[in-house]
Order: structure tokens, then C-alpha cells, then sequence
């Protein structure tokens, strides 16, 4: 099983705890969840748990989520600076979930496409049999083009569970499905009812 994961760019490593600091500031932090702002981690407890569930899905599937470091200089930012979290979990029905999620600063570089298809490699790697789905609400374009620069394909397109924002704003109730193959009902249902 690898214990790295090597781009032009970047260095992609497994989740562990002691990545907790990094992986609660990028999920702690406000402006990455624009578009869901109930997915905020409040507390390091919620993080500790995004690893751990990683963690379980690399040693019972060969994959899970991962610290995204920089191997050289990107804009301001050092090399060593980490940079986000990218990868996938296996869901339990069988399918990956792709994610990823970034520091702000490290936004508008194509560290996410860079970092995104690597993991898509890998989760294919690791369990070649399983489709690897993604979802993300439709008042995302950042993310919608980092699957679509991924050649994901889009499976579905539907209303989503989540709560109306404070601020009246509804566009993210809509939200998409993206595969990387075509999905058997039971697996595109059970995607979807992930809300
Ligand atoms: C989604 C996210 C990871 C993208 O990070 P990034 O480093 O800016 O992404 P990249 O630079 O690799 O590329 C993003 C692509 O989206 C495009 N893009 C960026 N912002 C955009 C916007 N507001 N509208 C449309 N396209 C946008 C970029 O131009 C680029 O496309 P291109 O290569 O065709 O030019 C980052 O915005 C993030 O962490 N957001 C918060 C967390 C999140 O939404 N995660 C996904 C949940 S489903």
C-alpha cells in the first residue's frame, strides 16, 4: 500500500492525527463552506473524526483522505505548506466519495485539479471495481469544474436535503452527482439519499 502519493506539485500523505491542527483550520474555516455552511467543523472533535473515518476506509479498501503539502513554491506559499485535503472514501454500498476541500490561499493555482486526479488514480487503483461518485450542490462552480476537469460525468441532478441559508439565498439546494462510469440504480439511489 502506498504511503505517499506524488504529483508534479504536490505531496499527498494519508490522514493521521497528526495532521489535526492543519485538517481543522481548512474545515474550521468559514469560506470553505460557502455553499454549506452546516458542514462547518465547530470543533476539533468533528475533525479527529474526518480522519479517523479515513483512516478505516485506507486500511479496509487501500485509500481514504489526505494531507495535501506543497513540493515547491506556489504563489506566496512555501514549499511544506499544507494546502488542503484531497481524496476518497468508500462509502458503505461500494462506491468512493472523491472530496476535497482547500485553504483559501491556496485557492486559484489548480492545486485541487492537481491534487483531485491524483486521488481519482488512486481510488481506481485501490479498488478498481468500485465507481467513484462525487457530490456537490449546484452554487458550486469551483467544484463542478474540478470534477469536470477530471472527465467525471455527471449522473444526476436533483433537489438537495439541505437547509435554506440564513440569508435567503436557495441555489444550493440543487445539487449534482458525478461518476466516473455509469451507476447501477441501487448505487445512484443510494448516493442520492446521502442528501
Ligand atoms: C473547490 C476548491 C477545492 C477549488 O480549489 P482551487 O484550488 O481554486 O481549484 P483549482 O485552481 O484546481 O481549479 C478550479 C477550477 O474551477 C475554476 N473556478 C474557480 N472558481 C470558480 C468560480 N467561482 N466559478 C467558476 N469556476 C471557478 C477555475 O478556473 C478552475 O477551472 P479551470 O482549470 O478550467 O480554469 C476550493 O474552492 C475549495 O476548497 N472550496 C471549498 C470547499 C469545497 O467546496 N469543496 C468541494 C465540496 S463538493
Amino acid at each position: 500500500m502506498n504511503d505517499e502519493y506524488l504529483t508534479e506539485r504536490l505531496l499527498l500523505t494519508p490522514l493521521t492525527p497528526d495532521d489535526l491542527e492543519d485538517v481543522h483550520r481548512v474545515y474550521g474555516d468559514e469560506r470553505t463552506w460557502r455553499h454549506l455552511p452546516s458542514g462547518r467543523h465547530l470543533d476539533r472533535g468533528i475533525s479527529m473524526a474526518t480522519i479517523e473515518r479515513s483512516s478505516k476506509s485506507r486500511r479496509e479498501h487501500g485509500f481514504g483522505m489526505n494531507a495535501v503539502r506543497l513540493r515547491e513554491p506556489v504563489g506566496d506559499l512555501a514549499p511544506g505548506t499544507f494546502a488542503g485535503v484531497a481524496g476518497a472514501s468508500m462509502m458503505a454500498f461500494g462506491a468512493w466519495n472523491l472530496s476535497y476541500r482547500f485553504a483559501p490561499d491556496a485557492w486559484g493555482h489548480g492545486l485541487a485539479v492537481e491534487a483531485a486526479r491524483r486521488s481519482l488514480a488512486a481510488a481506481i487503483e485501490g479498488a478498481p471495481a468500485a465507481p467513484v461518485t462525487a457530490r456537490v450542490l449546484a452554487n458550486n462552480p469551483a467544484s463542478i469544474r474540478v470534477l469536470e476537469r477530471l472527465g467525471l460525468e455527471l449522473a444526476w441532478r436533483g433537489a438537495s436535503s439541505a437547509e435554506p441559508t440564513h440569508d435567503g439565498d436557495t441555489t444550493h439546494l440543487e445539487r449534482l452527482v458525478f461518476s466516473d462510469r455509469a451507476l447501477d440504480e441501487p448505487v445512484l439511489d443510494a448516493v442520492i439519499a446521502l442528501g
